[in-house]
């Protein structure tokens, strides 16, 4: 165990601190972490954590996710500029004035926003559960979704819901295209083709399934097949060899990557942890009106 990886381990047991880190962040904090999973999964545990301190691993929004989850413990984000691009593509000014015009609506933000965004809706989603969340809304009503427009037609497809949708993408998922896919197929002609659901409706149609990054993980895991492309942020890969040692994986080309994912580094847990730098603090009112959407959508 290298002496950042040993300090760190020191710190937490003193600080009763977890460490929660997404899927995509590089290996080294993958493996310094108590938990890793996609963003419905880290929710999931930064709410049963009751630990007194937690340590995000990953974008801003995840870790104001987990603040809202667990407003008694201490949220560490050892980096707070790493960001979202598509998070920010939702002001929560604009979601007011769009409800103003929408009374009767149904707002669903997937969990990628701002806290000052969730603020405005009715309930989340993550790319796990969007399909569950759009069927829990009564027929006839009006919705809109937001931010991810892709996410949002590729569930309009599968539920056959209409949605009103807002013009936010992933800039690393949106800029997967169709040809990339059959590039792959060409050259791996035995490999089942994972996508994420923020790719474009076409992309996820040309793959065999387009799923979480926890639902990828399954998947392989669950799968006889013993050679997958992976069409998401590469991160994912170091996971899905670890635990699938006899299979093999190739990323889609150009290689997808999150350089805000990227941002975080073992060192920054470590300065973190020493000096309770990158705390995560939400205004009161936020905290209370965020946290109703994301506890609605648990609630299913
Ligand atoms: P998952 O919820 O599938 O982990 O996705 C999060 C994300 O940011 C994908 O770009
Ligand atoms: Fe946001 Fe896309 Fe990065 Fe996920 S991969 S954190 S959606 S910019």
């Amino acid at each position: 165990m290298d002496s950042i990886t040993e300090k760190i381990r020191v710190l937490k047991e003193r600080r009763g601190a977890v460490i929660l880190a997404h899927n995509y962040v590089c290996p080294e904090v993958q493996d310094i972490a108590d938990f890793v999973g996609d963003s419905l999964e880290l929710s999931i545990k930064a709410r049963d954590a009751k630990a007194e301190v937690i340590v995000f691993c990953g974008v801003s929004f995840m870790a104001e996710t987990a603040k809202l989850l667990s407003p008694d413990s201490t949220v560490l984000h050892p980096v707070r500029e790493a960001g979202c691009a598509m998070a920010d593509m939702a002001k929560a000014e604009d979601i007011a004035s769009w409800r103003k015009a929408h009374p009767g609506a149904v707002i669903v933000a997937y969990v990628n926003t701002t806290a000052a965004a969730k603020a405005q809706v009715d309930i989340c989603c993550t790319s796990a559960n969007a399909e569950k969340v759009i069927r829990s809304i009564p027929e006839g009503k009006e919705i809109m979704f937001l931010p991810d427009r892709n996410l949002g037609r590729n569930v309009m497809n599968s539920t056959g819901r209409k949605m009103a949708l807002w013009p936010g993408f992933c800039p690393v998922h949106d800029r997967i295209e169709k040809a990339a896919l059959e590039a792959a197929r060409k050259a791996h002609p035995g490999a089942l083709l994972m996508v994420h659901p923020e790719c474009a409706p076409e992309v996820a149609a040309a793959a065999d399934t387009a799923l979480s990054t926890g639902g990828m993980l399954r998947f392989v895991a669950q799968s006889e097949a013993k050679e997958f492309i992976v069409g998401t942020e590469s991160g994912i890969i170091h996971r899905l060899k670890k635990e699938n040692p006899g299979k093999v994986f190739y990323p889609l080309l150009p290689l997808p990557t999150c350089a805000d994912m990227k941002k975080l580094r073992p060192e920054d847990i470590l300065a973190s942890l020493e000096s309770g730098c990158g705390e995560v603090v939400l205004p009161q009112e936020i905290m209370e009106r965020a946290r109703l959407p994301v506890d609605r959508m648990l609630a299913l």
